[in-house]
């Protein structure tokens, strides 16, 4: 370990140029070391528009290159992007999903109408195995969402048991029948998805008898995978802290692995805005409602600590990120959107919330990874793009498993007619090769800010950068312009006797390294 970051003060200064502010960043001394667990950019899939069907997998006639059915291209695109976990296979399909209809010869298996999505009618071809295959081949590991709003116990215990049991009992056996004789790993296992609404509409309390009812019977079956089973209990929806409160109080911390939180960055659900072409109004509001997640964060968290001081239990933002309309009613239940310069800002500061509050934050889970609301590879046939939200996800990649440098600062403000938001979100860390990375994002739509970073306690030399910025704040990837935003060289960065001199320009995002 190199010496202790907490001992000295990184003192930034940000200079307004338009308000002529000064702000000091510093380095909270003497903090306890906290590593930003890489699961924070986790990835979710469900069963939703074109996610897994003509997104993930096009089956193995296709004319598009694949492996086992799914597309070659999406997966290298996700393994660049060092994508730990994905959770499948819902979401709200999760609850309605019968797993065992998604095994065997695929000519035999029942379709399934997925009640939730626009009502398709699907033919259970990407079942089970093809999940955990693709995260073998994506080198990530899986997290299961059981079915608890209509399934029972008996099939979660038997899905465990199908999935991981390397011994003899019937749930191995069959999966033996089935072509794959050793069990995976799979660590990750939700009870339930959003309890308080699809998935069961029950109060706080009946779910917390629920979830430990499931809980009891989710044991480990592989002994030699040292990993216990983590348990998530389906979490609150953004501000209901007595969802939170209630499961703390009723649930044995022997049961539970961790709870989650979902929140989106929608201002008005009745009409979410077009996710293309929006004005300046839209734009503030949507990240409005994105920066609430540190609100979020921090009061959830500080309703466990009361219960759970010593920070056993996670909190796994499962499910994130901006929602829009569809093009047309006809697209309802499908969620395919596009993908802009403020999708961009929403990932750059939400990742930011989560780095910065690591201690409690162990994963997070951006909805959703292919076509389907916040994405980070749209495909169209044989195309496929990286959406701005991907080059902010691989240029905040640098922060996985690195150590967290807290920071201590206070934002210039966005104005917007009456409204004010912090303009400036930071966070830092350093890696186990003494890497240092800062990554700040400016969301102000108008105003470029200087910084001046003092590094002279880090002693850093070849500071450089990467920058994602556009032209326009409604820009985005085509399938005609497909690289028109992507990460450039950040430049100028005037580094004098250890203090750092950069200009942010409107909504952009810059990620800084430095070697030790
Ligand atoms: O991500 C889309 C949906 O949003 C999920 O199915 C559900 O959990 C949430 O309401």
């Amino acid at each position: 370990m190199k010496p202790l970051l907490q001992t000295f003060l990184l003192t930034v200064i940000f200079t307004s140029t338009a308000l002529g502010q000064k702000i000091t960043i510093k380095v909270i001394p003497d903090a306890q070391p906290v590593t930003i667990s890489k699961h924070i950019y986790g990835h979710f899939a469900e069963h939703l528009g074109r996610c897994i069907y003509d997104g993930f997998y096009v089956g193995e006639e296709s004319d598009i290159p694949n492996t086992a059915g799914v597309r070659n291209d999406v997966v290298a695109a996700l393994k660049n992007l060092k994508i730990p976990n994905l959770r499948w296979p819902g979401g709200c399909f999760a609850d309605t999903y019968q797993w065992k209809d998604g095994i065997g010869p695929k000519a035999d298996r029942p379709t399934i109408v997925n009640q939730w999505w626009g009502g398709s009618t699907e033919d259970n071809s990407f079942g089970t195995h093809d999940f955990l295959n693709l995260c073998e081949l994506l080198e990530t590991e899986p997290y299961l969402s059981a079915n608890v709003g209509s399934g029972t116990v008996r099939e979660t215990e038997d899905w465990l048991q199908y999935t991981t049991h390397s011994g003899t009992s019937p749930m191995a056996d069959l999966r033996r029948k089935n072509g794959r004789e050793e069990p995976w790993r799979v660590p990750y296992w939700g009870v339930g998805n959003e309890a308080w609404g699809c998935g069961g509409n029950m109060s706080a309390e009946y779910y917390a008898n629920i979830y430990k009812q499931f809980a009891t019977y989710m044991r480990d079956w592989n002994p030699e995978d040292e990993t216990p089973v983590v348990r998530v209990a389906s979490g609150a929806s953004g501000d209901d802290y007595h969802w939170t409160e209630t499961l703390m109080k009723n649930i044995k911390p022997h049961l539970v692995e961790a709870l989650a939180l979902h929140h989106y960055a929608v201002t008005d659900w009745s009409a979410k805005g077009p996710s293309v072409n929006y004005d300046e109004a839209q734009y503030f509001g949507s990240l409005r409602e994105a920066l609430k997640m540190e609100t979020y964060v921090t009061k959830h968290a500080a309703i466990m600590d009361r219960y759970d001081p010593e920070k056993k239990i996670a909190l796994y933002v499962d499910e994130w990120g901006g929602w829009y309309d569809t093009e047309s009613a006809l697209q309802n239940g499908v969620l395919y959107q596009q993908n802009t310069m403020r999708d961009a800002m929403i990932a750059a500061t939400t990742l930011n919330t989560f780095n910065n509050h690591a201690d409690r934050v162990r994963m997070a889970n951006l909805a959703q990874t292919v076509n389907v609301l916040q994405a980070v590879i749209l495909t169209k046939e044989e195309k496929l793009l990286l959406t701005p939200t991907y080059h902010i996800m691989k240029m905040y990649a640098v922060h996985q498993e690195a150590t967290l440098i807290p920071l201590d600062f206070t934002s210039p403000m966005y104005h917007f007619r009456e409204e004010n938001l912090p303009a400036i979100s930071v966070s830092a860390s350093r890696d186990a090769k003494g890497q240092v990375h800062i990554s700040l994002a400016n969301i102000d739509s108008k105003i470029a800010h200087t910084i001046e970073l003092n590094l002279s306690a880090l002693a850093l030399d070849n500071l450089r950068g990467e920058i994602l910025t556009s032209d326009k704040l409604q820009d985005y990837n085509s399938f005609e312009t497909p690289e028109k935003i992507k990460p450039e060289t950040f430049s100028p960065i005037n580094l004098k006797q250890g203090v750092a001199t950069l200009k942010i320009p409107p909504f952009s995002v810059v990620v800084l390294k430095g070697t030790q």
